[in-house]
């Protein structure tokens, strides 16, 4: 079985060190020493629709995220880049699995269940999301899921819903297993829960200085012996746990200068890649050139699919 490997970010505002450490940090990885194995990253940005309703955001949202997933080493050469929205066997096949979905499954999904919790009116997308991202994963033939810990289940869904698919209409899709980092599954946040842009707790991936500042300060400092453990937790992102021990044993209780030495490690690191950032932005054209390549080929093999899934079911006479 060949491997293939797929992800995706959803592009609804800055990406995070959680989004970087947890998940696209091993894509990058994986680009080298995978070099064989069919990659594609995705801009997930029909799930973003859920959560961005307007023109220019949404717009300048895939930018953005086109121009993260180039500043942080994702090459275009060795991997295929491109946004949902380009290849419309997605919603296609998300409308597939629908039909053989029932309600009460997808009422168990823990994004449901959390705006349910919080008495939110939920859309039909957000119900429907695992559909759609099970649809993003299967017509690629994914077997290897590169993800954060949140995103567990929905690969669980992606599975339960080929198995099902297949059990109805006979052998079509590829069980994905997920890629879980165990020591990155869960970045914490600046408050010690999971870091996330909805709990406004996030260090941007692309920082300035004044901005990481600004977030490091603003660390929750509970203490045990001497040691902030929400600042502990996030230094071992930057440093060997050799070298982290001595720094805080040695400055136990002192939480300005163990803060002050986080915030020196992680500007150390942000440096240049917000600096190849900047570099790639001032070139918008050429970076919408490989999106829109990428979509072209992302589409060719998600079609290919789709020609099987439609024989499959039925439908496809001619
Ligand atoms: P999204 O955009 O919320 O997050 C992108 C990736 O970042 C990971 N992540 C984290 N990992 C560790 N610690 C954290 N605090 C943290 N916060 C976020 C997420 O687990 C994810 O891997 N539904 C997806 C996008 C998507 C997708 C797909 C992913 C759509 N279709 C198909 C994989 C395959 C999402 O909302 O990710």
């Amino acid at each position: 079985m060949k491997k293939v490997l797929l992800s995706g970010v959803k592009p609804t505002g800055r990406p995070h060190i959680g989004n970087y450490f947890g998940a696209m940090k091993q894509w990058v990885e994986l680009q080298v020493s995978q070099p064989a194995t069919d990659k594609f990253f995705m801009i997930a940005d029909y799930h973003a629709l859920n959560f961005i309703q307007n023109h220019e955001e949404m717009k300048q949202n895939i930018l953005d995220v086109v121009l993260d997933y180039l500043a942080i080493g994702i090459d275009p050469t060795q991997s295929t880049i491109f946004k949902q929205s380009d290849v419309s066997a997605h919603p296609e096949l998300a409308w597939i699995f629908d039909t053989i979905t029932t309600m009460p499954y997808l009422m168990r999904a823990h994004a449901f269940k959390d705006a349910e919790a919080k008495s939110k009116e939920i859309g039909v997308g957000t119900f429907n999301y695992p559909m759609l991202m099970a649809a993003d994963i299967l017509l690629y033939d994914a077997t290897t899921v590169p993800v954060g810990q949140d995103q567990k289940q929905h690969i669980e869904y992606a599975r339960d819903t080929a198995e099902k698919f297949n059990r109805i209409f006979g052998d079509t899709f590829i069980l994905p297993e997920p890629l879980i980092m165990k020591e990155v599954a869960v970045v914490p946040g600046t408050d010690g829960q999971k870091m996330s842009k909805s709990y406004g707790n996030t260090i941007p991936l692309f920082a300035t200085d004044e901005e990481i500042k600004k977030a490091v300060m603003s660390i929750v400092t509970d203490s045990s012996g001497g040691i902030p453990k929400n600042v502990y937790e996030i230094h071992k992102l930057f440093r060997s746990q050799l070298e982290l021990d001595r720094l805080y044993t040695e400055k136990a209780g002192k939480y300005k200068d163990l803060k002050e030495a986080l915030i020196a490690d992680i500007s150390a690191f942000i440096k240049p890649l917000r600096e190849k950032r900047e570099q790639l932005a001032k070139d918008k054209e050429s970076v919408l050139a490989i999106l829109k390549a990428g979509g072209e080929k992302a589409r060719v093999k998600a079609n290919a699919k789709m020609e099987v899934v439609r024989e499959k079911i039925g439908v496809k006479l001619y």
